[in-house]
């Protein structure tokens, strides 16, 4: 099908297509899936409760901290690569994750390096700022994931006319989703450099998971194992809020523990997969995996992820479909693989304006690159907040907030429509703000709004 071959990428795109075209009905027969036995999700706590080793630097010693940075900041109407958006205080998630790992290096005086798996879509971009860091205590790699060809729905050719020409049309290709980490990173020998460094684990982690900072208690329950069974897969779960009922789930599945992504059921039991009793927990995507491990699977062409097909409308109209995987699918691949049950604090994505609005506010405060809730809070929870569509692009919504209201008190908030913030407006309870189409609502400056709603034309 394609001309040329010689990338090592399309001949991987190639098999993705091929295992596309055999696989028919569901990946996953319902039948099957079970419960996780209790001892393959284990509870923080108890990972927690056996402490730290004298040797922690040692241990810290062995670890990479893997950074998935192939996306883009488009769902918040940015251009370039997500890492490069302002999240906090100036501060970007690219230079959230390095002053945390500085702040270990400092600490434990280690030599914990990041790597980021950059796309094509980032690469260039995130390689001209990384120069910024060259004065920090971080050893910074980066490897480029592959670049497979879309493929138009109907014929299911490839979109891009010449499949070896690189240059061509950027729409006619797409980074494959992050299970490609795998092949990727082994082909570019820096999975072989590292191993050849001493180290030995890797902490994977979306870069806007702003929770997702490097844990010594499972890196040590990692590298000491209790049972002395080395284990090469560790998935951190946390436990399900009717927020999160799409995100994957942990099963058992012939014998092993697999993930199961609602794309994978079939129709007559989402509701089921959906349930909060039943499936628990989901998948924070912070994933501890053992370099060897990846390296002699990638050896024997051992990993096995399901496809992940994902229907998309290229601007000229066209519908194409790209073949995907994801990094946690391979846990089924590894041995003695087990789920941890972590705080809902290691899980902080910020998806949308309205996440960025929660990290930006003082419902947190920042040390040395990680977010912690402000002990000022009174609930352990954080606000429900929904922003409408003129807050969705991150320009916008800067524009509309003079400054970032206090949140400590903060239930709810719900917002829609022509709506302005002034500065030091306080938050509390539940409060809607609607702003009906032709209206403006600008929030003055020093306002208490306290279980209030809000709406019709309001101008200061
Ligand atoms: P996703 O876009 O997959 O996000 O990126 P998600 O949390 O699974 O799902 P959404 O946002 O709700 O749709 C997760 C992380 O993986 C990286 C992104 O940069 C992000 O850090 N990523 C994604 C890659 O590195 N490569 C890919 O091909 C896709």
């Amino acid at each position: 099908m394609y001309k040329i071959l010689a990338k090592p990428c399309l001949k991987m795109a190639l098999l993705s297509f091929k295992k596309f075209l055999q696989e028919k009905g569901p990946s996953v027969d319902w039948g099957k899936i079970q419960r996780p036995p209790e001892d393959s999700i284990q509870p923080y706590e108890k990972i927690k409760a056996r402490g730290l080793p004298d040797n922690i630097s040692s241990v810290l010693n062995k670890l990479v901290v893997v950074k998935l940075n192939g996306g883009l900041g488009t769902s918040m109407g940015c251009k370039g690569p997500k890492s490069l958006i302002g999240v906090r205080n100036e501060n970007t998630f690219l230079d959230l994750t390095v002053q945390q790992i500085e702040h270990l290096n400092k600490t434990y005086n280690t030599d914990v390096p990041l790597v980021l798996m950059n796309s094509f879509n980032t690469d260039e971009d995130t390689k001209k700022i990384l120069q910024k860091y060259n004065h920090c205590r971080v050893k910074i790699y980066t490897f480029n994931q592959s670049r497979y060809p879309r493929i138009n729905k109907e014929s299911l050719l490839p979109v891009a006319k010449d499949v070896s020409y690189s240059g061509e049309n950027t729409e006619a290709w797409y980074p494959p989703g992050h299970g490609d980490i795998y092949a990727s990173f082994y082909n570019s020998g820096l999975l072989d450099t590292l191993i050849g460094e001493g180290k030995e684990y890797i902490f994977v982690s979306n870069i806007d998971n702003l929770g997702a900072t490097v844990d010594l208690y499972i890196l040590n329950h990692l590298m000491n194992p209790p049972n002395g069974k080395p284990c090469e897969f560790v998935m951190e779960v946390t436990n399900k809020t009717r927020a999160d009922v799409k995100g994957g789930t942990l099963t058992q599945y012939e014998g092993k523990l697999r993930l199961v992504e609602i794309a994978q059921v079939p129709r007559a039991h989402v509701d089921e997969f959906k349930s909060v009793s039943k499936f628990k927990i989901f998948n924070t995507n912070n994933l501890w995996i053992s370099l060897a491990a990846v390296k002699r699977l990638q050896e024997q062409n051992a990993i096995d992820m399901e496809i992940i097909v994902n229907p998309k409308t290229l601007d000229g109209g066209l519908n194409v479909i790209q073949l995907e995987t994801a990094v946690g699918a391979a846990i089924k691949s590894f041995e003695n693989s087990l789920g941890i049950n972590v705080p809902r604090s290691r899980f902080l994505p910020v998806k949308t304006t309205s996440d960025l609005l929660l990290v930006m506010s003082n419902l947190y405060s920042l040390n040395a690159g990680s977010l912690t809730m402000s002990e000022k809070r009174e609930f352990p929870t954080v606000p429900l907040v929904k922003l409408g569509s003129s807050f969705t692009k991150v320009q916008d919504y800067l524009r509309r907030f003079e400054s970032i209201p206090d949140m400590l008190e903060l239930d709810h908030l719900t917002v829609s429509g022509d709506v302005t913030f002034g500065k030091n407006v306080s938050l509390k309870g539940t409060v809607i703000i609607i702003a009906n189409h032709g209206d403006r609502i600008d929030i003055p400056p020093g306002a208490v709004l306290e279980n209030k709603i809000v709406s019709g034309n309001l101008r200061i």
